[in-house]
């Protein structure tokens, strides 16, 4: 299985931070945020790892990364996307990298306490289609929210106003490679973007999305507020235990 870190856009919800330096390059504790989610590839045995970055000082990412020897690996690949076309244009960049294999795609400011060997292990069995992992929050509005009936998921609505579950989708996702032919398809959202919700919402529709539940702690790290809260998370327990 082939694995991708979006950390593209310009980071414009923690301006001034991101005027100078990439939001995944900001510090989370003790390293630059774009380590926990490669590491928590690392620790699923996802070995062939693309990173997706974009805006003002791509160029950081090869200084700070190189080909992976801090997380054991011995080559990262890399792509540029321009602008900020969301998270469904960013992983279409990656079709080259990944076409004829199994993805499992993080968010680049997104953080576990955790691992999911196990999910990217059940996925690695799964005949087609995809895998999203879920998470209870007090705040899904903020989020991807499924409406979800027992087993099955029914949907998915972006940032909804009027949340159907207490669930957040977070931003680890496994797909087949039909992924690029439903990014394909795709019309620009209010905001301009390719949404990920969207890519999900077809597998759902196809009847090959299944589901799990992260264990641990999850946050993003793309706010003033998750920013603070994601160093604190990693300062108390650790990160991407195993
Ligand atoms: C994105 C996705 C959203 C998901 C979230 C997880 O939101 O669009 O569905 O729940 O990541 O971090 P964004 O942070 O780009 O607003």
């Amino acid at each position: 299985m082939r694995g991708v870190v979006l950390a593209g856009g310009l980071g414009s919800r923690l301006d001034p931070l991101t005027r100078i330096v990439n939001k995944h390059l900001l510090p989370v504790y003790d390293k630059p945020m774009i380590y926990y989610p490669i590491q928590a590839l690392v620790n699923a045995g996802i070995e062939d790892i693309m990173i997706v970055t974009g805006g003002r000082n791509a160029g950081d990412f090869l200084r700070l990364l190189g080909n992976g020897k801090d997380f054991g690996l011995k080559h990262l690949d890399y792509t540029y996307q321009e602008g900020e076309g969301g998270i469904a244009e960013a992983l279409g960049l990656t079709e080259h990298f990944s076409r004829g294999e199994k993805l499992c795609v993080i968010l680049g400011d997104n953080i576990i306490e955790k691992n999911i060997a196990a999910a990217a292990q059940d996925f690695r069995r799964q005949e087609q289609g995809a895998k999203i992992l879920l998470k209870k929050v007090p705040d899904p509005e903020r989020f991807g929210v499924p409406k979800i009936d027992g087993e099955r998921i029914l949907s998915i609505e972006e940032k909804p106003d009027l949340p159907q579950s207490n669930y957040a989708v977070t931003g680890i996702y496994m797909y087949d490679d039909t992924v690029f032919d439903k990014i394909e398809g795709l019309v620009r959202s209010a905001r301009g973007e390719l949404e990920i919700t969207d890519v999900n919402n077809r597998f759902i529709a196809e009847g090959t999305m299944t589901w799990g539940e992260l264990a641990g702690w999850w946050t993003d790290a793309g706010t003033v507020e998750s920013l603070r809260r994601a160093s604190n998370m990693v300062a108390e327990t650790g990160a991407n235990l195993i």
